[in-house]
């Protein structure tokens, strides 16, 4: 089993700005091992920490080549245009032909502090500015036309009607339990 559950839609954590790392610990190390277990196993070719409720600027992927993470990336700069069919693990099963750059540069930093400096286009390049999104609280709703969101938040607002009854949060407790 995965070891986290990938966030979906409607959860306030992929609405928020992540933070900036400023250290790579044990922990940030553990994370990461643990989203790209998470992405293989969705299986997904992105995965941004905010979609596994983690507030930090940084993101894995895999286009095939080779696994990389990227720390504190920066778009440093976008260039033409490139449509392409896009989804994302925090809207399971939906997908839309967006618009966006076709050329990226972006630089960030791998875990032992190395700058890293890429210049993508076309699959890498759309890759890397949708997890970059997430980083910011992002999804690729926002960039949507307005038919496309029309038909979107209608599709989402049916499944979030279609879902089983979660268990009430039991009730809160006032003033000071005796025990
Ligand atoms: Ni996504």
């Amino acid at each position: 089993m995965a070891p986290y559950q990938i966030r979906v839609f409607g959860d306030p954590v992929l609405k928020q700005v992540a933070k900036e790392i400023t250290n790579v610990d044990d922990a940030l190390v553990r994370l990461v091992d643990d989203m790209f277990e998470t992405m293989y196993d969705a299986p997904g070719i992105g995965l941004a920490a905010p979609q596994v409720g983690v507030q930090k600027r940084l993101f894995v992927y895999d286009l095939g080549d080779e696994p990389g993470v990227l720390v504190n990336p920066v778009i440093k700069e976008t260039d033409g245009e490139w449509l392409y069919e896009e989804g994302c693990l925090s809207v399971p099963g939906l997908s839309w032909e967006i618009l966006r750059p076709n050329r990226v540069h972006l630089v960030g930093y791998d875990l032992d502090g190395n700058e890293i400096d890429l210049e993508v286009d076309e699959l890498a390049g759309r890759l890397f500015q949708h997890e970059f999104d997430h980083l910011d609280g992002k999804l690729l709703l926002e960039h949507l036309d307005e038919d496309q969101r029309r038909d979107a938040m209608k599709i989402l607002r049916d499944r979030a009607m279609a879902m089983p009854d979660v268990e009430p949060a039991p009730p809160k407790r006032r003033g000071l339990s005796l025990r």
